[in-house]
């Protein structure tokens, strides 16, 4: 981190916004917590002080929790002014990433890297045709669930500067992330490319009637033991979300069979979404409205 700078700036309390802020307050160094709704701030503030309550504090020089600064969107300047990164964790939106990191852009200085944890925009297709004015210090981000899965991907967007690349190797580790780096760019990361051609092969399986999802999800998790199977797993991520994801991958990967998405795009349309719906491969009681 910048020797002047200690603060991480987050963009968007929500889900990511309230976990990461949990990750980056741990050493000991500010965090600024940014939203547009002062009452996702509230639900952020309570989630990170449960999250301190029953996870950890890895230490620092100070030797002392840092303060979690929750703020309005008319602070997001003068907390970037202080921050050697800022996050931006809104939503999955393509169009509001790219006016986000824009704004960013203008309003940070060139030592500041500006990182996006979007989870299916890369940070290369987040800037493409922007004019940035300092476009050697945008960088992919992209954490799992911290703390309980704490891995978490650096992807460069090919004009990344590579002393950017190693400190935040060094800077995530510190802070009780596994970082991974993705070599090269790529269309997805290294976790979510394999699960992608899970998800894939298990939609095709099914297409061709070739197993049932209990069958599915048994072999896979008698052979690689894990807790849950693909078809589990899919419908706790939302069918809906699987098919948008699939979509990305087929616009820009030529050649991808069509039947998985068809076959997802049958679920949808009946209503089966996974467990938000309350049905998707498997059924599920008590869905919250
Ligand atoms: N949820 C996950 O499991 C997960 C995992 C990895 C990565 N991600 C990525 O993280 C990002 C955020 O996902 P999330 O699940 O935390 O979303 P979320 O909907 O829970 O939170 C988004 C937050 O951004 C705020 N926001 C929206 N527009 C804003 C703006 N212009 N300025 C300031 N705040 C704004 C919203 O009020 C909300 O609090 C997405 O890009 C997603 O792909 C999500």
């Amino acid at each position: 981190m910048s020797t002047t700078k200690k603060t991480v700036t987050l963009l968007g309390a929500g889900t990511q916004g309230a976990r990461l802020a949990y990750m980056w307050s741990r050493q000991g160094y500010p965090v600024s917590l940014i939203d547009k709704s002062s009452k996702q701030l509230e639900l952020a503030g309570e989630k990170i002080e449960a999250l301190q309550k029953e996870g950890g504090f890895l230490g620092s020089a100070e030797g002392q929790w840092s303060n979690v600064t929750r703020a309005l969107s008319d602070e997001l300047k003068s907390a970037i002014l202080k921050s050697w990164l800022v996050v931006e964790c809104v939503p999955e939106s393509l169009s509001l990433k790219r006016a986000v990191v824009e704004e960013l852009d203008q309003l940070a200085g060139p030592e500041t890297i500006i990182a996006s944890n979007s989870s299916s925009y890369t940070i290369t297709e987040i800037l493409g045709g922007l004019k940035t004015k300092y476009p050697d210090r945008f960088v992919s981000l992209h954490s799992y669930w911290p703390p309980e899965t704490s891995a978490i991907e650096i992807m460069g967007s090919g004009n990344t500067r590579p002393d950017i690349i190693s400190l935040l190797k060094t800077e995530t580790k510190a802070h009780g992330f596994e970082p991974f780096h993705v070599r090269n760019l790529s269309t997805g990361y290294i976790y979510n490319r394999i699960w992608a051609a899970i998800k894939r092969e298990t939609l095709f399986a099914l297409e061709e009637g070739v197993a049932t999802p209990e069958e599915i999800d048994g072999i896979f998790k008698a052979v690689l033991k894990t807790p849950k199977g693909p078809c589990e797993q899919m419908d706790v991520v939302g069918l809906d979300v699987v098919l948008d994801i699939e979509n990305h991958y087929a616009e820009v990967r030529p050649g991808l069979p069509e039947e998985p998405r068809t076959y997802l795009q049958k679920m949808v349309a009946q209503g089966k979404l996974g467990v938000k719906s309350g049905s998707g491969f498997f059924k599920y009681g008590d869905v919250k409205e």
